[in-house]
């Protein structure tokens, strides 16, 4: 534990991170195969770069490191085993406050050789698509490392997310085995994960045919039995034990760099979400050296991130980016409010946390608690205070910095998305100068440019669409099985740069402060959800004839999800129905896709050619009713008046 990090940190200090800065930008093949030979250990290690650029996606992907291979598990467990096997990998910090458990590399490494011989077993090949449908468990780190030990392609699905959300997922994936368990526990609630897999089957023929084996794993319930909420399928479920029943020793098989990690849905402008394919020996660099750099990890530090494995941030930055560094991650199940505003702090106290990784969305709930909470707690051990998912406001990152921080140490607001696979757009910390609320510089080998919407390039202190310009190994390939679709939404509008959905504000000292999306996704406390995805579930209701679904401003979760329903004849927005939307937009999604508002409307305001005009929808929502600008291209002014009288109401 006493040897230093190696290989060692590299943005020590700002004329570090300007040299390496313009290094990446002049000769990036030269910059990130020297980072991929020191971070990775490599079966055989790359001489190419990339291969590719922004102007070429449309005919292949690019690709990075082509010529080398290696095992992402083995980079993540057999490398650290002379020297790491008895450090602590992962400390799994459970639902029920005071229960923890550690486990070291060595069983880490062993559950995860016992998983990968399971899978073999079940017939999982190289390339088979595997959905991972869990709670926060150490089960779930064994099976995203298992997966990538032979070779298999993971897609976690966020155990929130609903069984139809499941099996749309299961479809597009193509999976064959599902890895699940009988029940979540999130906040003292059941999470009903297998009872959501077996719906999802069962409501189609499809899917049933697909899967071949569902692997259940008891966080509640006892192995391989049926529960109360839950059935047992014999001939298709299997028991976590038998899975990992035999434990020799597995050997990681190489594979070549470009071969395919994981697929993760997000959403997007259309109601399909879409799956980004993420590869191997770009993904695992760019994870590993945003992981160390960034935060600024140390030997011996107890890393936290405080994500769920179902999003990116999780996968990055729970999983591989620490694992492949020889960290101590932290994997918690619970929340930040359960069982009381302290659990955050009592978590750092008793595990001497040294980095915290969180969301604006919990730190802003924590602050309206008030600082008592943190107060009683010692959080001497804090160095290094991460934000990532939204723009953090000022007044949030100053209670981070002050009052959980104690003013001793660095917050890095942190920009990047599933797409980027890694952080791109945040300081270095205690390197970085930091003003608050900004994601300040990008990392080395990242280089944004600011355009107008018609695709201008702006220069100096402006706002506009952020762009990168050069590619970078982190960022995913593709959309899993629409290639065209990943070149329309990311290439088109701005040709020949990665276009990246977001707004951003570039001040005259050169910092970036992102502003949120300018495309039609939302950002619910710090998760995506699609508008269009949001609008066609509240059409599956009989009751909705139409639906518009905007954001506007929340002080709590940054974006709040506002809906314009024109209601069928005879239907009227009492209690009771409005339950009933909740109910069929949390069936369609899950309970992240919350509606906050609900406003009856008699239509929608649509320009001449039929399209909803979202910015008088928005205006409405945001209380901006005085100034709804330029409604002439409008089809039918009057329904702005009833618009706004239902907008007052
Ligand atoms: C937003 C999460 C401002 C942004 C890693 C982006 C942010 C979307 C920040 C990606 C930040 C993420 N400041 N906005 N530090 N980090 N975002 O794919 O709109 O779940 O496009 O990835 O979150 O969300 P995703």
């Amino acid at each position: 534990m006493e040897s230093p990090l190696t290989p060692a940190r590299t943005l020590t200090d700002l004329s570090a991170w300007r040299a390496q800065w313009l290094a990446a930008r002049d000769d990036p093949d030269g910059y990130w195969l020297e980072r991929a030979r020191a971070l990775i250990s490599w079966r055989t290690p790359p001489t190419r770069g990339c291969e590719g650029d922004f102007w070429s996606v449309e005919e292949a992907p690019l690709r990075w490191f082509a010529d080398g291979r290696l095992n992402v598990s083995y980079q993540c467990l057999d490398r650290h085993l002379p020297a790491r096997a008895a450090q602590t990998a992962l400390i799994w910090e459970a639902d029920e406050p005071g229960r923890h458990r550690h486990v070291t590399y060595a069983e880490l490494h062993a559950q995860v050789c016992a998983a990968a011989r399971g899978l073999e077993r079940l017939g999982v090949e190289p390339g088979d698509r595997v959905i991972i449908y869990m709670g926060m468990t150490p089960e779930a780190v064994v099976a995203m490392l298992a997966c990538a030990r032979v070779g298999a392609v993971h897609s976690v699905v966020f155990g929130g997310f609903s069984a139809d959300a499941l099996r749309d997922r299961v479809l597009d994936s193509g999976a064959a085995v599902i890895i699940t368990q009988d029940e979540g526990r999130r906040g003292g609630r059941p999470v009903p994960l297998k009872a959501a897999v077996d719906a999802a089957l069962a409501g189609s023929p499809a899917a049933a045919a697909q899967v071949r084996a569902v692997v259940v794993s008891a966080r509640v319930g006892d192995e391989g039995r049926a529960g109360p909420a839950w059935a047992w399928v014999e001939g298709r479920d299997v028991p976590w034990a038998a899975l990992v029943r035999d434990d020799a020793p597995h050997e990681a098989r190489a594979f070549e760099a470009e071969r395919p990690l994981f697929i993760l849905y997000t959403s997007g402008s259309t109601g399909k979400p879409k799956g980004l394919l993420h590869t191997s020996g770009g993904y695992i660099t760019y994870a590993a050296h945003t992981h160390r750099e960034v935060f600024g990890l140390r030997e011996g530090d107890v890393y936290a991130c405080v994500a769920d494995v179902g999003w990116v941030t999780g996968h990055s930055y729970i999983v591989y980016g620490p694992l492949a560094n020889g960290a101590t991650t932290l994997l918690f199940e619970s929340t930040p409010l359960y069982p009381d505003p302290g659990r955050y702090w009592r978590l750092v106290e008793t595990h001497r946390v040294n980095i915290l990784y969180t969301a604006p969305t919990a730190i802003r709930a924590l602050m309206a608690e008030g600082d008592s909470w943190p107060a009683r707690y010692d959080l001497r051990s804090l160095r290094t205070l991460g934000t990532v998912g939204e723009p953090i406001n000022p007044e949030a990152w100053r209670w981070y910095h002050d009052v959980v921080g104690g003013g001793r140490c660095a917050v890095v607001d942190t920009w990047w998305q599933t797409e980027t696979g890694g952080v791109c757009i945040a300081p270095i910390a205690h390197v970085t100068p930091t003003p608050p609320g900004a994601a300040t510089r990008p990392l080395p080998g990242i280089a944004p440019v600011l355009l107008s919407p018609e695709g201008r390039l702006l220069h100096g202190p402006a706002e506009g669409h952020l762009c990168l310009e050069q590619p970078w190994p982190g960022q995913a390939r593709t959309v899993w099985g629409d290639h065209a679709r990943f070149v329309s939404t990311y290439f088109r509008q701005h040709p020949g740069r990665y276009f990246t959905g977001d707004g951003c504000r570039r001040d005259a000292r050169g910092d970036h402060w992102v502003t949120g999306r300018v495309d039609d996704v939302l950002n619910v406390a710090g998760h995506r959800v699609g508008t269009a995805e949001l609008e066609a579930a509240l059409t599956l209701d009989r009751r909705v004839v139409e639906a518009a679904v905007v954001g506007y401003p929340h002080p709590l979760k940054g974006q709040g999800v506002c809906a314009y329903v024109v209601l069928a004849a005879g239907a009227d927005l009492s209690a009771e129905s409005l339950a009933g939307l909740q109910a069929t937009v949390r069936g369609a999604i899950g309970a992240h896709a919350k509606l906050d508002r609900v406003l009856a409307v008699p239509g929608l305001p649509k320009t001449r050619s039929g399209k909803v005009m979202r910015r008088i929808l928005r205006k409405v929502a945001e209380g901006a009713l005085e100034d709804l600008g330029d409604l002439s291209t409008l089809a039918d002014p009057g329904v702005v008046e009833a618009v706004v009288a239902a907008g007052r109401g």
